[in-house]
């Protein structure tokens, strides 16, 4: 059986996710893949050529003792968590804030889930994939846990209130079209989302406004998101690139890029993720302006890729195959 995690682009609202303002995400088709075999708690990832067991001193190391150690932690009496060896494949770049670790995370979990016959719930997997994904990231909202679980474009909240959910799935009113292009350069979420927790300590008052501006951005896109308006959603994504960019997560390759892009037609463009290098998105209106775009950013030496957003169902990454 294979399990599978998606990778995901924040189309606004990352890093003020993380201080309880709701986020926009959606799935990538691309992800990670896992699969269990007989042996002990180990991880192999073929395509980088790294293999760790559980409690070894590497970070995987940790974060796959600490998934195997959530798992039984979340079963219930009729389950048994048992040991496996995993083999798993990841077609997402690291560092790149795209959510490597968490598709690899929730794809580690689904292989060992369905070497054991265990079937969870949102919850309780989001919780494990959790502790995975703490080693990495630190203080992690849970949006790329989430969204690796779920695929599909959704509304994320660290903190929901009474009556709310922490995932909320959304329909665009039209399809996305994403050019996403990397800047060439790693970036670390744990050490950009330090920086914005120290800003917090350092003036509470004026980052208690700043995530109001976030909020109101966010809001604003998740509008124009529902009802089609790609222009007014473009502008969101720059709103919400200068807020960023205000907080010190912004890139000079990055701050190019956009700048690049939106001259080359786009409709607004951002970095995406936890910032600090890894990439951008670029919203524009159709084929030939993604063509333009991604032509620019090839100018620039930086690659790129296409995405399509509002036609995948939440839960469509929700799975696990026969193999
Ligand atoms: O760069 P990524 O894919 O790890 O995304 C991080 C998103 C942040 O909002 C910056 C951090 C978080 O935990 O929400």
């Amino acid at each position: 059986m294979i399990g599978h995690g998606s990778g995901k682009v924040i189309l606004l609202g990352e890093h003020a996710v993380v201080h309880g303002v709701p986020a926009i995400a959606a799935g990538l088709s691309v992800g990670a893949s896992a699969r269990a075999r007989d042996g002990d708690a180990m991880l192999t990832i073929a395509p980088w050529g790294v293999t760790v067991r559980a409690g070894d001193d590497t970070p995987l190391g940790s974060a796959l003792s600490a998934l195997v150690a959530a798992r039984r932690a979340e079963s219930r009496d009729a389950e048994v968590p048992r040991e496996h060896a995993i083999g798993a494949s990841i077609e997402l770049p690291g560092s790149a804030g795209l959510g490597s670790s968490a598709a690899l995370g929730v794809a580690t979990l689904r292989a060992l889930d369905a070497a054991d016959g265990i079937t969870r719930d949102f919850d309780r997997s989001q919780s494990i994939a959790l502790a995975w994904e703490r080693v990495f990231h630190g203080n992690p909202s849970g949006i790329d846990t989430a969204v690796a679980l779920s695929g599909g474009l959704v509304r994320f909240r660290r903190h929901p209130g009474p009556g709310e959910r922490a995932l909320e799935p959304l329909g665009a009113g039209a399809v996305l079209r994403l050019v996403v292009g990397h800047s060439g350069e790693p970036g670390s979420t744990k050490e950009t989302v330090a920086r914005v927790g120290a800003r917090k300590t350092s003036d509470p008052v004026g980052f208690d406004s700043e995530l109001a501006d976030f909020r109101a951005v966010v809001a604003a896109g998740e509008r124009a998101l529902l009802a089609g308006e790609l222009d007014a959603l473009g502008a969101s994504f720059d709103r919400c690139h200068a807020l960023l960019a205000r907080w010190g997560v912004s890139t000079t390759a990055l701050d190019a890029m956009c700048e690049r892009a939106r001259d080359a037609g786009a409709l607004g463009a951002k970095l995406t993720g936890g910032g600090g290098g890894g990439c951008m998105i670029a919203l524009v209106r159709d084929e030939t302006a993604a063509h333009r775009v991604r032509a620019a950013l090839a100018s620039m030496g930086r690659e790129a890729f296409e995405t399509t957003i509002g036609e995948t169902k939440v839960g469509a990454t929700d799975r696990t195959e026969r193999s």
